[in-house]
């Protein structure tokens, strides 16, 4: 059999430095534990367009819909601000999700013992929260018609949509089911079924979908109480799957439980491939951070886990999952962070590649 295949694009800014990191651990998995990946590497956003005058090459993009997985650092910057819309960093990106019909983002909200103290909420609240929200990412009311600013007497009126197809929402309950199967094997939809006719339909599909497994709790809940109940007790939740809107939001705010920016994974899924895998984009929550990019002050972990999540969700390899996240968790419970998880008097923070020797070591 051969190698699973992962396509790395670094990106701009920290991107590549947090990457760096990421390949190490790579190489690691490799010769330690026989785990070898066939990685190849190529660039998206400010990257691409100063080498091709695109933010992604086609090149690029074949590649992408080719591999078991693609890894991604983050793109933009001041540089390209003045760049016209259509190549924009973030054109690649969005091109990416669009064409690999990546439907379900997948943002863990996870807490780390050791960083407990940096959540605005009381540390018994979100100690050892892991949680899990699957926003539907390529329709509702971000993509339907009509939609527009039209002239209605005389005023403007703005104007979206929130639509819905069945099979739109079949597929992404589905993602949440599976999830939820590898996991704590409770699902919480949310939606807005008492106002909205959407919801409506949102709330029997997820229930039809949820007869296909029977071992899933599933429960539902108007977004808006699930938004009071994860910051009143975000531990209820194991997975929460949710539209596009409200998904935006409450993974926003699920995200600010734990803390840093530095700290936040994420996975875009589409549909299964020929080999069972579903397509596959990793990528930090953060961006490009161009306030530190070229100091060797960012924060790698949130890429590490990003990979963590290749590793669980495109590779079959949990038990592997768990491993690198066990290493960060004793790198953090030892006291090492990087400047963003420092507080205001703090000791002294370890460099990019220092947290990174700091996760090898815990890994051997
Ligand atoms: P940002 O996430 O890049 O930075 C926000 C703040 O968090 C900054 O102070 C930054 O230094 C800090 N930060 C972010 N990641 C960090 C890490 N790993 N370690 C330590 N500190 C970290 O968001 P911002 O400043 O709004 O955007 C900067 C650029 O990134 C823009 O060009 C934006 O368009 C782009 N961007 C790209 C994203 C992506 O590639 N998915 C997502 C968000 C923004
Ligand atoms: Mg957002």
């Amino acid at each position: 059999m051969s190698n699973p295949s992962l396509l790395i694009l670094p990106g701009d800014g920290i991107g590549p430095e947090v990457m760096a990191e990421v390949r190490r651990i790579i190489d690691w998995y490799g010769d330690k534990r026989g785990l070898t990946f066939d990685v190849s590497e190529d660039l998206v956003g400010g990257a691409a367009y100063d080498k091709h005058g695109t933010p992604l090459h086609d090149d690029t993009m074949a590649k992408a819909q080719e591999v078991d997985a693609v890894l991604l650092g983050a793109v933009g910057g001041p540089k390209y601000d003045v760049l016209d819309f259509s190549v924009k960093p973030e054109r690649g990106l969005l091109r990416l999700r669009k064409e690999m019909d990546l439907y379900a983002n997948l943002r863990p909200a996870q807490c780390f013992d050791a960083l407990a103290d940096f959540s605005s909420l009381k540390k018994d609240v979100v100690a050892g929260l892991d949680i899990m929200i699957v926003r539907e990412l390529t329709s509702g009311i971000y993509f339907g018609e009509p939609r527009g600013i039209i002239e209605e007497g005389n005023e403007r009126v703005g104007i979206n949509t929130q639509r819905y197809t069945e099979s739109e929402i079949d597929r992404v309950a589905r993602s949440a089911f599976e999830l939820a199967m590898r996991r704590g094997k409770k699902v919480c939809s949310m939606e807005k079924a008492n106002v909205m006719e959407s919801g409506i339909l949102w709330r029997e599909v997820v229930t039809e979908v949820g007869k296909e497994y029977p071992e899933v709790e599933l429960s539902h809940m108007y977004a808006d109480a699930g938004a009071m109940q994860l910051c009143r007790w975000p531990k209820q939740f194991d997975v929460i799957v949710t539209d596009n809107l409200f998904g935006d939001l409450l993974s926003d705010a699920a995200a600010m439980l734990t803390g840093s920016l530095g700290m936040l994974p994420s996975a875009s899924l589409g549909a299964p491939m020929a080999n069972g895998r579903p397509k596959a984009l990793y990528e930090p929550v953060h961006g490009s951070a161009p306030d530190i990019a070229g100091q060797g002050k960012a924060n790698p972990i949130a890429c590490v886990l990003s990979f963590a999540m290749a590793l669980r969700y495109s590779f079959d390899q949990g038990a592997e999952a768990e491993r690198l996240e066990k290493a960060i968790e004793t790198v953090l419970a030892d006291g090492v962070r990087t400047a963003d998880l420092l507080g205001e008097e703090g000791a002294t923070p370890v460099s990019t590649s220092g947290m990174g020797d700091a996760i090898l070591a815990a890994l051997d």
